[in-house]
């Protein structure tokens, strides 16, 4: 794999609420990494200026807002998000087959085949365990669950899905080769676990079949952040 594929690959995670940063980060990693991913907490904060700035720099932004509510309701908030010229957004595939397909005809509507955001489906989210779907009466295995969902996702003319990169044999086995999967939990081997428990590598990630990675502290948190991000392309291309 090539520097410019390797680097493609590699989102980065903009955890921060101060807009200061998300410029000095942006001006940083713009020719660095392939993406910047605004979450809750910076869109809350700063929202769509948040966007701007770092497009008006160069780079290219997951919205990452997880979108979960009535169709009509996840259908125009996404013609929003698409229409701030976003590269990658989500949704949650909890919602349901009808908030995903009546997103998927909106933006469809919306954009008449040009080029528009591409719109991932957040299937378990990492942080749930057997337990706190029982409590919530799903009385279904993580694994499962994680399948259902992405073929649902996939019936309704969703792009991809946010998945642990564990995950990523079963999704590719049940929705193919073109399905996006966007994997979180990425652990380049020089940097700290923090507090993610199952991770992989970027390399192991890549081999595994993911199209993209999501790294923040690794990155973030490196006394040279440009520095680290380089040497994960290191790693990537070397694998
Ligand atoms: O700092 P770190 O590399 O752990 O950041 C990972 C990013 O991916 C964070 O923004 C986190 O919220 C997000 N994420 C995750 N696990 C998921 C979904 C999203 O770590 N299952």
């Amino acid at each position: 794999m090539t520097r410019d594929q390797a680097r493609e690959k590699v989102i980065f995670a903009l955890d921060t609420g101060e807009f200061a940063h998300v410029q000095y980060w942006a001006e940083t990693l713009a020719d660095k990494v392939g993406m910047f991913k605004v979450g809750k907490q910076l869109f809350t904060a700063c929202g769509p200026a948040a966007v701007r700035m770092i497009q008006k720099i160069g780079g290219e932004v997951f919205l990452d807002l997880k979108f979960h509510d009535i169709p009509n309701t996840v259908a125009m908030a996404s013609v929003e998000a698409a229409r701030m010229g976003v590269k990658l957004f989500n949704l949650h595939a909890l919602g349901g087959y009808e908030m995903m397909a009546t997103t998927v005809e909106a933006l469809d509507r919306e954009f008449k085949g040009e080029k528009r955001a591409k719109v991932l489906a957040v299937t378990i989210l990492t942080s749930s365990t057997e337990e706190t779907l029982r409590d919530v009466g799903i009385e279904h295995a993580v694994p499962e669950m994680v399948v259902k969902l992405a073929i649902l996702a996939k019936k309704a003319g969703i792009d991809g899905v946010v998945a642990s990169p564990r995950e990523i044999p079963l999704i590719r086995e049940a929705c193919g080769n073109d399905f996006l999967i966007v994997t979180p939990g990425v652990r380049p081997s020089f940097a700290a676990l923090n507090d993610q428990k199952r991770v992989m590598t970027p390399v192991e990630a890549v081999q595994a079949g993911s199209d993209y990675l999501v790294i923040g502290r690794p990155i973030g948190d490196a006394p040279d952040p440009a520095a680290a991000a380089e040497l994960i392309l290191d790693e990537i291309v070397a694998g």
